[in-house]
């Protein structure tokens, strides 16, 4: 058990550093919407009220899941949870795996009491352990849906990462079907392509987060924590294996219109928020951009959030788009 919370450590330390992240020139750079020179919209008026799950939320933005609250990943919790009550947006959980198997408390909820609260498992948890691991996630901290991440490359570069998925997608299915919330199922930054996403659907999930490639690298992560030398020369082809978010949002979208898509994976300011939902996402999601905020504080990260919702307005303001549905619509540059 030490080794997931060790494991969970490093993980916090290494996704600070920029050599983590992918560093290519973000494709969401190459999404250009065409410039509005007559916006004919006040700033001010522009409205950026959104609902996910049924419930209405200040702004299409998601704090994307870190940490299910071991050691350090309490007080990062805190801050996120305080932040997304005060800021009315929805908060992601990361893996509450190391907390349920050693029976810790998980206090997050007191800090949200009305926020959007999605709980977190790894899918192989989910294959081993079944539906009532599941429901004593989604109890220990009243979520409000629980999310269950598939993350075969990540677990393939971990050094003892789960190498056998078979029946995941079986468990994933009667999870969905039995569990008293819903369930959201989402990659770690390789991405959930098309004919991965259709299976999904097809089994009665209805909301799947993209994580495509693009921001946090979890192969380099884990690379630069595997001590085995063939293991990680094996690896090595495989750093930058996944599909780039801006491509598999539309991709997503035309193969599953009615899925409800999560667009995250590189994100890391208000204009790609705005690009995700023109791609065809209902909300966005932000990882790593909240880390250095919430080791820092609850104001730090709502600045953070502040921010980001401004970027948007903007976004909106200069595609003459009042309203998330009129930026749905907006032009994009199409050479
Ligand atoms: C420090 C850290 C820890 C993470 N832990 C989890 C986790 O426990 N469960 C999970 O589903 N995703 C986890 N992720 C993955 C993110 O939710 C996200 O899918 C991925 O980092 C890509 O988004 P980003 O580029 O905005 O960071 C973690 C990300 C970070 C930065």
């Amino acid at each position: 058990m030490t080794d997931i919370i060790n494991r969970k450590a490093d993980h916090i330390e290494l996704a600070l550093k920029s050599e983590h992240q992918s560093h290519a020139l973000s494709t969401f750079d190459n999404i250009r919407f065409e410039h509005n020179a007559l916006p004919e919209v006040a700033v001010t008026d522009i409205d950026i009220n959104s609902y996910f799950l049924d419930q209405s939320i200040s702004a299409p933005i998601m704090i994307g899941a870190m940490t299910g609250g071991c050691d350090r990943g309490d007080i990062i919790n805190r801050h996120l949870a305080e932040a997304a009550e005060a800021c009315g947006i929805p908060m992601a959980l990361g893996s509450q795996r190391a907390a349920l198997e050693q029976n810790q408390p998980q206090t997050v909820r007191q800090y949200a009491p009305s926020a959007l609260l999605l709980g977190n498992i790894g899918a192989t948890q989910l294959q081993q352990l079944g539906l009532a691991f599941a429901q004593k996630a989604v109890d220990a901290v009243a979520a409000n849906a629980l999310v269950i991440h598939i993350n075969p490359l990540q677990e393939l570069v971990q050094q003892g990462g789960d190498r056998d998925w078979k029946q995941v997608l079986e468990s994933i299915y009667h999870c969905s079907d039995k569990l008293s919330v819903p369930v959201i199922v989402k990659e770690v930054g390789a991405g959930i392509g098309p004919s991965c996403a259709e299976r999904l659907a097809s089994g009665g999930i209805k909301w799947i987060e993209v994580a495509g490639r693009g921001g946090t690298n979890w192969a380099s992560i884990e690379m630069a924590r595997n001590q085995i030398t063939q293991e990680k020369k094996i690896a090595e082809p495989f750093i930058d294996w996944g599909m780039d978010t801006v491509e598999l949002l539309p991709a997503v979208k035309q193969v599953c219109p009615s899925l409800n898509l999560i667009g995250s994976g590189g994100v890391r300011n208000g204009l790609d928020v705005a690009r995700c939902i023109r791609l065809g996402a209902n909300v966005s999601a932000l990882a790593q951009p909240f880390l250095a905020p919430a080791l820092e504080s609850t104001e730090a990260v709502i600045e953070k959030i502040t921010v980001l919702k401004k970027q948007l307005r903007w976004a909106m303001f200069l595609t003459g788009s009042s309203n998330l549905d009129s930026l749905r619509k907006a032009p994009l540059q199409t050479n």
